[in-house]
């Protein structure tokens, strides 16, 4: 069975598996540690393993390299991207700044290593408004690349931050009408919503918060009935977690009752089984990279223990 030769060779090896909660039930179920974006920075930076599967999408991995240069970062497929990193060229954003000299930049951290290395400060959708309201109120800001995630940042915290005009496909397809209709079915269900959906969705929303913080909601809400919106991997947990509370996710359109990434959903069992066998694809970039874009990750994660989130 291919899930014991990947345990066997992950022992062998003495290789760490991450996952993301968007990564196919199978994989989630195999992983040492599963987590949101920031959990899984925190864990990959902390790691003695000297081998690291990523199963996420390219720019987790090359966060993974950064945070932790020295360890061999694997990913199961190399063509795992992002459209929401993808919306925002290194070269083009780079200028786009010149437009702003005075200003800070705050990059969400689904972007490229390229793009960090020309950012201040390193968020996540799971630590964004605290650390955006850390900063000093007269800071004026450029927030890149997600213009929704930045919109709620701006709604949120009273800022009128400069955004860069960016979205995820997944999340930014989705809308208020399949809501609704939703709504409509289950009035007694709770609405919970990842803030890199659109805002006019974002308003129909009981909770909005990175996928730790919904599976942590749907946990701890007394309600029976959940309304997703956002990518399908997320009922993974929430389903295991919560056995007897009822998910419906937000489609698409009326073809199918689903919401999914393709490039979370490019890596599988069979890709993770090779990668660890033959340990490549490997994660490589340049030192100078590495190093220019470690400074506003560490400072990232140094807000983020100091107020109190990871
Ligand atoms: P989280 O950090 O909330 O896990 O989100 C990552 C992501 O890619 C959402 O589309
Ligand atoms: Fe990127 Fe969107 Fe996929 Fe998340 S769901 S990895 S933001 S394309």
């Amino acid at each position: 069975m291919l899930k014991n030769k990947i345990l066997e060779l992950k022992a062998q090896k003495s290789a760490l598996i991450l996952a993301h909660y968007y990564q196919e039930d199978a994989i989630q179920e195999i992983a040492d540690f599963t987590g949101d974006s920031l959990a899984l920075s925190k864990r990959a930076q902390e790691a003695e393993n000297d081998v690291i599967v990523f199963c996420g999408v390219h720019f987790m991995a090359e966060t993974a390299k950064i945070l932790n240069p020295t360890k061999k970062i694997l990913l199961p497929d190399l063509e795992a991207g992002c459209s929401l990193a993808d919306s925002c060229p290194a070269d083009a954003f780079a200028a786009f700044k010149k437009d702003y000299p005075d200003h800070f930049v705050v990059s969400y951290i689904n972007c490229t290593a390229e793009m960090k290395s020309l950012s201040d400060l390193i968020c996540t959708s799971g630590n964004a408004v605290q650390l955006v309201d850390a900063l000093p109120k007269e800071l004026k800001i450029i927030f890149a690349p997600d213009k929704n995630l930045g919109a709620y940042v701006n709604q949120q915290t009273g800022r009128e931050m400069v955004l860069w005009n960016g979205t995820c496909h997944v999340h930014d397809q989705l809308k208020t009408q399949f809501v609704m209709e939703l709504k409509m079915k289950h009035p007694d269900a709770q609405v919970v919503a990842h803030p890199e959906c659109s805002g006019p969705v974002l308003a129909l929303a009981d909770f909005t918060g990175s996928t730790a913080a919904m599976l942590k909601f749907v946990r701890q809400n007394e309600s029976k009935k959940f309304i997703i919106a956002s990518e399908t991997g997320i009922l993974y947990q929430m389903k295991k977690e919560n056995p007897a509370k009822e998910f419906h996710i937000v489609p698409v359109d009326e073809t199918c009752a689903c919401n999914d990434c393709m490039y979370m959903k490019y890596n599988t069992l069979e890709k993770l089984y090779d990668c660890l066998l033959n340990e490549k694809p490997q994660i490589f970039l340049p030192k100078n990279t590495i190093a220019k874009a470690q400074k506003p990750l560490d400072l990232m994660m140094k807000m983020s223990k100091s107020l109190k989130i990871i």
